[in-house]
């Protein structure tokens, strides 16, 4: 999309009047409903079936974030507790992705440690795993050294590193020795060209030039967060040259978006999951996944129409 159009609905995403308003008006409620299943735990689980039926793993988020009051995030954590226990009762092959905002980081960045270092715990202890989204560049550091925390006494933790940052190749360098594991995606907030690149043949670069580093080191588990089939068929050429098979990486991809080629890609021999998310906090999430594609814009317009 072109910039200034992603811009504004980059800025719509965190206006507080919209974010009141937009959410409750029903093209909105209807137009969402390509990204989610639903805002319950229960309809997350439920559309999983269907991946797991075809070998795609999943992962849940429950959407919210930048939270206003300390006790909110206790029930959060206590949400994804019970959520690590239902994926294990339900044998699904399910793991958690959770935003660092959503348990208080803005508050009290020891509370959140606590609130993730109990979830890392509890995602051990029923054989699932905790993901950490990486959210605007404001965050970065304190989202790291929330990492490195958890990492020093836990495997099952990893990270979303954003490829538009400049700065990630250098935070790629500095997680290597953690045996880490990385979901890395483009990157979905408005930054300012200082700190990230705008172009998206710069960002395409930096992404390949980022994941090929992770690949060689072998001590990476790598998640590619894109829909890019390009870059992902890229990168499994180097994974041949470098004598590695397609399930040298995973391939992690959002619900209801190109979930075709990720059938496809599994077809392929592919390492897949599928994001799910779900909650009733879903306008900002879904304002970003509108400023990836104008199509998806077109697809609410759509919706306007009655019949
Ligand atoms: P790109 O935008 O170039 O799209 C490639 C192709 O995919 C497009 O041509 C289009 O066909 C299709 N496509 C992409 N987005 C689409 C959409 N919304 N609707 C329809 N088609 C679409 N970001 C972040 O900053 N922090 C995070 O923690 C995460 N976490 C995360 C997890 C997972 C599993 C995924 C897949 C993505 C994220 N992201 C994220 C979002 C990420 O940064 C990025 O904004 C989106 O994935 C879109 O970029 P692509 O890599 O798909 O490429």
């Amino acid at each position: 999309m072109s910039h200034p159009t992603r811009r504004v609905f980059l800025w719509a995403s965190t206006n507080p009047t919209l974010r009141e308003k937009l959410p409750q008006t029903r093209v909105m409620q209807r137009a969402v409903r390509r990204f989610m299943p639903g805002e319950t735990m229960d309809e997350a689980l439920t559309a999983a079936a269907e991946y797991e039926e075809r070998g795609i793993g999943t992962l849940y988020t429950r959407l919210g974030e930048n939270l206003t009051a300390l006790p909110e995030a206790q029930a959060v954590a206590d949400h994804y507790a019970t959520l690590l226990d239902e994926i294990r009762e339900r044998s699904v092959s399910g793991e958690i992705s959770v935003k660092p905002t959503q348990l208080g980081l803005d508050l009290d960045p020891d509370a959140t440690f606590r609130h993730l270092d109990r979830l890392a715990t509890h995602a051990e202890g029923t054989g699932s795993y905790l993901w950490i989204d990486m959210e605007s560049s404001a965050y970065v550091d304190a989202t790291l050294d929330l990492y490195r925390r958890l990492k020093s006494h836990h495997d099952r933790v990893g990270i979303c590193l954003q490829a538009y940052l400049r700065r990630t190749a250098k935070d790629v360098e500095s997680l290597l020795p953690l045996n880490p594991a990385v979901r890395l995606v483009k990157g979905a907030y408005d930054e300012p060209r200082r700190l990230a690149y705008t172009d998206a043949r710069e960002v395409d670069a930096s992404y390949l030039a980022l994941s090929v580093t992770m690949l060689r080191e072998r001590n990476v588990r790598l998640g590619l967060g894109t829909h890019d089939v390009r870059l992902i068929v890229q990168l499994a050429n180097h994974a041949a040259a470098l004598g590695l098979g397609p399930d040298a990486f995973e391939v992690q991809m959002l619900y209801g978006i190109r979930t075709d080629e990720l059938l496809r890609l599994r077809r392929e021999g592919y390492r897949c999951q599928a994001l799910i998310a779900y909650g009733a906090s879903w306008y900002p999430w879904y304002l970003r996944r509108l400023a990836e594609r104008p199509a998806n814009v077109a697809f609410v317009a759509r919706q306007m129409i009655p019949w």
